[in-house]
């Protein structure tokens, strides 16, 4: 079964054609990305309307290359590229789009072309939620040695979703049953980052900048809290970090200015990934612990981050735990369209396409 899939919830654009073969295998064919992230890094922040404009003029020609791709034929001269793409799609057999959550602009953008698509071609229409999207971003097939491997995720599992907007703890008994844990309740981990990074003079997206910077030392004098990392339950909660930042800042103004040296950045970073990390590598291997699982899923932008996975692996080991974690490929972490089509080819119901809304505020029921 082949999958044309799309996503448009925040500020990407994505289309890609994902496959699953007689094995079960999730092939990704095409995985093509547009983003309006330079126009928003001028801003500091992402601009919904604009953010949504631009999807529109993205949305079909990111649909046709991946369409296009997913035949390597991607030297097309554009008359021929549209006539080879209609040719494609006609060999694709369901439609899956992100339906939420996510801003309400950007979202229509693809629920409204799905919709069409479905309508004009007559085919099956799998609605996908944005955030389980993410966890299964972890069962595409890697490519080694030219060859697909299957990934080897066994039920029951954790499911650690760490993104821009959210940030949320789940328990997975299979496909479609799981429980919601916990998430945070206020800033997302990505989003403290934004935030923080914002106060730094970072540019946006602040998450890999953060990153890059801390790489540059080997460990931080300083130490900022972690919220609730001492809490029973499985809440996170990371907007009083961005104020312990800012104020941290203001007291060492003299020190700090007129910039920020390379050592006191670098600092400042390690100090907020570790405090943003300690808590949640805890509440999550708390939770695999009390729900006896032994597979931990890691999704979402934050999960590029090589340290956070880094950290994981070694307090498994440090805690002599046999657990094993799975973190998406990076260009599989952030915001695309082949993990939508996973999702769909994983949980495939499709349903008519005049029931599909976009809904910004979905949650899980
Ligand atoms: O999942 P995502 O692409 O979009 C949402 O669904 O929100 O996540 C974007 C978030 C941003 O906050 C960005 O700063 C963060 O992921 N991010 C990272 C890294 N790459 C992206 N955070 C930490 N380290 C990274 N390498
Ligand atoms: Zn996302």
């Amino acid at each position: 079964m082949k999958i044309l899939a799309i996503e448009t919830s925040c500020d990407e654009t994505g289309a890609a054609v994902v496959e699953k073969d007689e094995k079960g295998l999730i092939k990704v064919l095409s995985n093509v990305i547009a983003t309006s992230s330079s126009l928003h890094a001028k801003t500091g922040g992402i601009i919904p309307e604009s953010a949504a404009r631009e999807q529109i003029k993205f949305m079909i020609p990111v649909i046709v290359a991946a369409l296009i791709e997913s035949k390597n034929k991607a030297k097309l001269s554009s008359g021929n590229k549209f006539k080879y793409a209609k040719h494609i799609l006609t060999s694709i057999d369901a439609i899956a789009v992100t339906h939420g959550p996510g801003l309400i602009g950007s979202l229509l953008v693809g629920v409204e072309t799905a919709k069409t698509l479905s309508f004009a071609l007559n085919k099956p229409i799998i609605p996908v939620h944005h955030l389980l999207a993410h966890l299964y971003a972890n069962f595409i097939g890697e490519i080694s040695n030219f060859k697909f491997q299957i990934s080897n995720i066994q039920f029951p599992f954790i499911g650690l979703i760490v993104s821009g907007g959210h940030t949320d703890l789940l328990y997975f008994k299979s496909h479609s049953n799981f429980k919601w844990l916990g998430g945070t309740r206020d800033d997302a981990a990505g989003e403290a980052l934004d935030k923080i990074g914002r106060i730094l003079g970072l540019p946006y997206p602040s998450g890999p900048e953060i990153e890059k910077r801390a790489n540059k030392i080997q460990g931080s004098t300083l130490k900022f809290q972690s919220p609730l990392i001492n809490s029973e339950d499985f809440d996170f909660s990371f907007s009083g970090l961005k104020t312990e930042v800012a104020r941290f800042i203001q007291e060492e103004r003299d020190r700090l200015s007129p910039e920020i040296g390379v050592t006191d950045l670098g600092n400042i970073c390690y100090a907020v990934q570790e405090a943003i990390f300690d808590v949640l590598i805890k509440k999550t291997i708390r939770a695999a612990k009390l729900y006896k699982t032994w597979t931990i899923l890691l999704g979402g932008g934050v999960s590029a981050n090589q340290t956070l996975r880094k950290s994981f692996e070694q307090s498994i080991i440090n805690n002599k735990l046999s657990m094993q974690i799975f973190s998406p490929e990076k260009k599989f972490a952030t915001d695309n369209a082949a993990m939508i089509g996973a999702y769909a080819l994983l949980n495939y119901k499709p349903v008519n396409w005049e029931k599909i809304k976009a809904q910004p505020d979905l949650y899980f029921d």
